[in-house]
Formats: structure tokens, sequence, C-alpha cells
């Protein structure tokens, strides 16, 4: 596990969760659940999404030569809603599922002059060179990972000098616990009746996710190389804003 292996640390949404699991394991069943249900995880996370964008814009704080990244973007929702914001800077998403890819870029491809690209590739080793973006977010997709540490270093080596990560992880509260579970519970079983080749796919088989505690986010974030950290919360929501250092002394 290279060391990063802290899953207990997290809070278990359901009891099976403290089952351990073969490291990539949990890796091939996200991507697996995040492809078998892009189509109705884009309609219902477009209708749910549950993230105050203006916060996030206000928190990357871009000037018009700034490159971002949004990594998990599943099927783009947050670059497109950064552009329908008026954000012209160019965006690239970059997700483990093939399929949610899809749809961010075909959903992209109807608005014009979009400056939207989308990657199939992994959090923990992103297809992208070091310091080649100046800003970068992750929203509510550091949960689903076994190291979440090695995604943060990952973070801080695409960065430039004085680049800046917003992160967003929800909170384990009662209603988003319960909207969570319920949609991939419904999904899960649906599908399992209509497609045979996800027969036994059940809730089971997502295992989670693990929701941050505040203590735990601040360990986690702490853990990484990143020199000004900043957490604050809202009631559904922590917000995380990490710097890189600029290398002027
Ligand atoms: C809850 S969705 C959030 C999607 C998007 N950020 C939003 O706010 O609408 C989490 C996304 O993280 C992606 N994901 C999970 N593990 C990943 C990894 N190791 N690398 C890249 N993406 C990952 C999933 O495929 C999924 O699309």
């Amino acid at each position: 596990m290279d060391g990063f292996d802290n899953r207990t640390s997290y809070t278990p949404i359901l009891p099976f969760w403290k089952d351990r699991m073969p490291h990539g394991e949990r890796k091939d069943r996200v991507r697996k659940m995040y492809d078998t249900l892009a189509g109705v995880y884009y309609l219902w996370r477009s209708a749910t999404h549950p993230v105050n964008m203006k916060r996030i814009l206000e928190k990357l704080a871009m000037n018009s030569k700034d490159t971002l990244v949004d990594v998990g973007t599943g099927p783009g929702i947050v670059p497109i809603k950064l552009r329908k914001l008026g954000i012209e800077n160019p965006i690239l998403g970059v997700d483990l599922s093939p399929k949610e890819i899809e749809i961010a870029r075909h959903k992209a491809s109807k608005l014009s002059h979009n400056h939207l690209t989308f990657e199939v590739g992994d959090m923990e080793k992103l297809p992208l060179p070091d310091a080649s973006h100046s800003r970068l977010c992750c929203i509510e997709a550091l949960l689903l990972l076994d190291c979440p540490e090695k995604a943060l270093s990952e973070f801080h080596r695409v960065l430039k000098p004085g680049g800046k990560a917003v992160i967003v992880e929800p909170k384990n509260t009662g209603l988003s616990k319960k909207l969570f579970y319920a949609f991939f519970k419904l999904a899960l079983k649906s599908y399992s009746l209509f497609r045979t080749e996800y027969k036994n796919f059940s809730e089971t088989d997502f295992r989670g996710p693990c929701y941050f505690t505040r203590e735990k986010l601040e360990y986690t974030m702490n853990s990484c190389r990143f020199e000004h950290i900043s957490l604050e919360e809202d009631h559904t929501h922590f917000y995380c804003v990490l710097e890189k250092n600029n290398g002027i002394h």
C-alpha cells in the first residue's frame, strides 16, 4: 500500500466498509459502477448537484491566464457550470470512468467556443505533466479513494509553483448520506434487473463511500506537501484550499 493505507481512519457509512479489499479492487468497482450508471447519474447529479459553485469560484481565484483541471469530473457538470458562470479559461476534466467522460464530452460539445476538454485518467496517477496547470479542483471524489494522500501528491505534482487546489468533500450529514445511498441502491437494483452483465452487481459491491470527518480531512491535508492550507465548512460540505509553494523564499 506504499504506506498510504489509512482507510480505517475514515468514518464508515456501511458496516461492510470495514471489510478489507485487495488494493485496486475498490477502484475497479468504482469505475464499473460509474460506467454502469453514467446516464442516470448525469440526470440525477445535474438535478441535485449540491455544491456551492460561486464559493468554489471564489476560492479558485482565477485570473485570465489560469488553466484549471477538474479531477473526478464525472459527467462534467462542474466545468460546464463554471463555463455558464462566465469562466472562459481552458478547463480539463479527468475521470476514471470512460462512460462519464463520454457524457461530459457530449454535453460540452453543445456549448460554443467551450475550451473544455475531457480525458480518462486516475487521480492517483494523473496523465498530466509536472507543473502543467495553475488551478485544480476536486469535488466530492476524494472520499472514493483508498489512498487520498496519493491523489494529493499528484495534485501537488501537476500544479505550477504558486498554484492552487480547491477540494470539496461532503459531510456525513443525515440527508446527504440518505440521498446518496438511496440513489445508488435504487439505480443498481434497476440495472441488475435489465443488464445481465450486472446481474450480481449490488450496492454492496460499491462498499462506500467513506466520508471524511473534519479531523480526518485536516490530518490528510496536513500530510501533503502543500504550503498553505485552509479548511472551511458549511452545513453540508468541507471546502479546502491548498496552495503550492511559489518557490520564492
Ligand atoms: C461523486 S462523483 C462527483 C463528480 C463531479 N466531481 C461532480 O461534482 O459532479 C465522483 C467521481 O469521481 C470519479 N473517481 C473515483 N475515483 C477516481 C480516481 N481514482 N480517479 C479519477 N476519478 C475518480 C468517479 O468516477 C466519479 O465520476
